[in-house]
């Protein structure tokens, strides 16, 4: 029998008495077009390691039922733990004619247990077993994924903290609105990714139910005991109905909504940094080691990690909406379709871990142009609102002090200048409530420290924002480590 191919593609020709689960009832073996087709040993043997546990427990109950003697539990033990050994070191590996992960397993079972090997799978069916080990597969990778996340935001506080009071030009529609520290906007990217964390933290408590002993879906006539089983294997708990423990892929689409929501912040943040790094902006240069160049232009260094991590969130978005369409419609319970659940979030783990340490190290090696940003800060008006906002305060109705303000700008348009230099005789011809006192709140500091209140850009405010960051991301790495198997 031949192994998998690089491609993933099994062949079909199943000589050489394949281990098939499911023999007996039929006369020939499966035509070539259908083992083809459905084959998921390619995609499905990521979770050996998963299915290897599962087993252990299983075993474990069968002997506490009387179905296992004391040597039969032994023996199976030494075996699972040797096939996980032969699976880690890669001298067991799938073949062609093995459907999927659990088949194959049985078959490395079977080649060191002989008989005995086909005992384990009494009071279980893959229905329950796939989706047991799917949940506990992402249940360890969503901790990674949180680690990942807590690496990037550690990253983004830590350029925060350096670039200190720093002013920005803080933009709506793209355009400059009103100064804000440059800290500021890189927190507002953490908060995003701490409530990325978080959905999954959330996730994970929904995730931590058990199908293992609901069977195929009926439950098992054997005395298995599914809440013991959930101990053993981390659960909180086991599914209180059989039917709907092998049939629910909530976790699943659950979880690649988290990863496409993070893959969506992934690409904001990407797309900032793009504009962020180019010549008009030049508000930050990329670290040589996570830049690329151009095969044509000798001078071209390009922001590739911040492009690939916005275009990657298309493929996030695209295995979500993949998943709920195949799930939509299925009756309960257990159906082939649900097989199609896996690579969607196979995916998606692979996706988050490899974008997210590429985006930690781009923005951690990321070099901030303070002077440039300390000279946007004020460009484009952006202190036309404190203006606004000073004559508000001097009994002005805020509509009066908005058109005041306006042609303030148009003349500063008009005489090509800026609102803190405008001469004092000017303001005055402006508006006679434009008296000399107002070049107080004509200063990108002022503006900034003015904007005091919860939440705001004033630098007391981000620093409080930046430290109650730091203990949540410290939280949620300690989550993230605490959990892994
Ligand atoms: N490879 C299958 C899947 O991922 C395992 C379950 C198969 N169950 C069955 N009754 N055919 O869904």
């Amino acid at each position: 029998m031949g192994e998998i191919g690089r491609d993933g593609q099994a062949g079909g020709a199943h000589g050489g008495g394949p281990t098939r689960l499911w023999g007996g009832r039929f006369e020939g073996g499966p035509a070539d077009a259908l083992a083809r087709l459905s084959v998921s040993v390619q995609f499905d043997w990521r979770l050996a390691r998963y299915d290897l546990l599962a087993s252990r427990a299983h075993a474990r109950m069968l002997h506490r039922a009387g179905l296992l003697s004391d040597g039969e539990l032994e023996a199976m033990l030494k075996a699972l733990d040797d096939l996980d050994r032969a699976c880690e070191d890669g001298s067991f590996r799938p073949t062609v004619a093995d459907e999927d992960v659990h088949t194959a397993l049985e078959r490395g079972l079977l080649e060191r247990l002989g008989s005995l090997g086909g005992k384990l799978r009494a009071g279980r069916s893959r229905n329950d077993q796939v989706a047991t080990d799917l949940r506990l597969y992402l249940r360890d990778h969503a901790r990674l994924i949180v680690s990942r996340l807590a690496e990037l935001q550690t990253a983004l506080i830590s350029q925060a903290e350096a670039c200190g009071d720093t002013p920005a030009p803080g933009m709506t529609h793209l355009q400059h609105a009103q100064p804000v520290l440059f800290a500021h906007q890189l927190l507002a990217h953490v908060q995003a990714f701490a409530r990325d964390a978080g959905r999954l933290r959330d996730w994970d408590r929904r995730a931590a139910v058990s199908p293992l002993g609901a069977g195929a879906l009926a439950g098992s006539s054997l005395p298995v005991d599914p809440r013991v089983l959930a101990t053993e294997l981390g659960f909180d708990s086991a599914a209180p109905n059989s039917m709907d423990a092998v049939s629910d892929r909530d976790f699943a689409a659950e979880f690649c909504f988290a990863a496409a929501l993070a893959g969506v912040h992934l690409s904001r943040l990407g797309e900032e940094i793009v504009l962020w790094s180019s010549q008009e902006f030049g508000w930050v240069e990329i670290d040589d080691a996570y830049a690329t160049g151009s095969s044509i232009m000798p001078q071209k260094k390009n922001p590739d990690v911040a492009e690939l991590a916005r275009g990657k969130a298309g493929r996030l978005i695209g295995g979500l909406t993949g998943l709920l369409a195949t799930l939509k419609g299925l009756p309960l319970t257990y159906n082939r379709d649900l097989q199609e659940d896996k690579e969607p979030v196979f995916d998606a783990v692979d996706t988050l871990l490899v974008v997210l340490p590429a985006m930690a190290g781009l923005v951690s090696t990321l070099r901030i142009n303070t002077e440039r940003l300390r000279g946007g800060a004020p460009s484009g008006f952006t202190l036309a609102t404190d203006l606004a906002e000073y004559l508000v305060r001097r009994g002005v109705p805020f509509r009066e002090a908005h058109e005041i303000v306006g042609h303030l700008v148009v003349w500063c348009q008009v005489h090509d200048t800026d609102l803190d230099q405008v001469s004092e005789a000017d303001l005055v011809r402006v508006s006679p409530h434009l008296t000399p006192d107002v070049r107080e709140v004509l200063s990108v500091g002022g503006a900034l420290a003015a904007r005091k209140g919860y939440g705001g850009t004033a630098p007391e405010r981000v620093a409080e924002q930046l430290a109650a960051l730091r203990a949540a991301v410290d939280a949620a790495a300690a989550w993230a480590a605490a959990g892994g198997r």
